[in-house]
């Protein structure tokens, strides 16, 4: 286990958040909350710029993410948007990946703002471990033009489980796999003893 590695160290980061409770101080649905999110995890780390919105332009695939020019005037709107019921979350969460405000690690730290407003808004979140690595990366694709892939998808994944440690630790060694870092698993990170 390389304890220097960009995925140890930000995991044993999100178990220490879950562990402390202080992942539910995080501003819940707001730019804000996500800039926190994602500093908590890569602060320090190499390529991440974390918590900061960038300044430059990136793309994934055939598909370029919001140009910097208006990606603050965008996140705005975004903020903006509602989160009544399923539907409307997961539209703000794809809103979000359209904008794609870090210069890395969004889908990670994304996944963990759209777990909170789950949580708050309708009190489920997602089991990611039910969330098929090549399902998820094929709808997040297709979901700024078709949103009801992702929505099916991730609907079949919900559960009551907040509070579930162990849902917590599979789902997040399942984020990691959909950026296929899976050195080792969260529950080997002992979060008290290895400090
Ligand atoms: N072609 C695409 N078009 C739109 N969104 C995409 C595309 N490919 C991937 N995504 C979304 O972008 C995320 C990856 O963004 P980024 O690499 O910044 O984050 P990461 O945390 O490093 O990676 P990952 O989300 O894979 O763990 C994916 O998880 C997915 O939600
Ligand atoms: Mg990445």
């Amino acid at each position: 286990m390389d304890k220097s590695s960009e995925e140890y160290i930000s995991k044993k980061r999100a178990i220490d958040l879950w562990d402390s409770g202080k992942i539910d101080n995080f501003e819940v649905g707001t730019v804000k909350g996500l800039m926190d999110i994602h500093y908590a995890l890569f602060h320090d780390l190499e390529g991440f710029d974390a918590g900061k919105i960038r300044k430059v332009n990136i793309s994934k695939g055939n598909f370029r993410f919001a140009n910097s020019m208006y990606l603050e005037p965008a996140l705005d709107a975004i903020e903006r948007m509602p989160e009544n019921n399923f539907d409307q979350i997961i539209e703000k969460y794809v809103e979000m990946n359209v904008a794609h405000p870090f210069i890395e690690g969004n889908g990670r730290a994304t996944r963990i703002w759209l777990d909170l407003i789950l949580k708050k808004n309708l009190d489920k979140c997602i089991d990611w471990q039910r969330v098929d690595k090549v399902d998820y990366l094929e709808f997040m694709k297709i979901s700024p033009v078709r949103s009801k892939y992702i929505k099916m998808l991730l609907k079949e994944a919900l559960t009551e489980k907040i509070s579930d440690r162990e849902v917590f630790m599979k789902g997040l060694d399942q984020s990691y796999i959909y950026e296929g870092l899976d050195d080792f698993k969260a529950e080997e990170i002992d979060s008290k003893l290895d400090k």
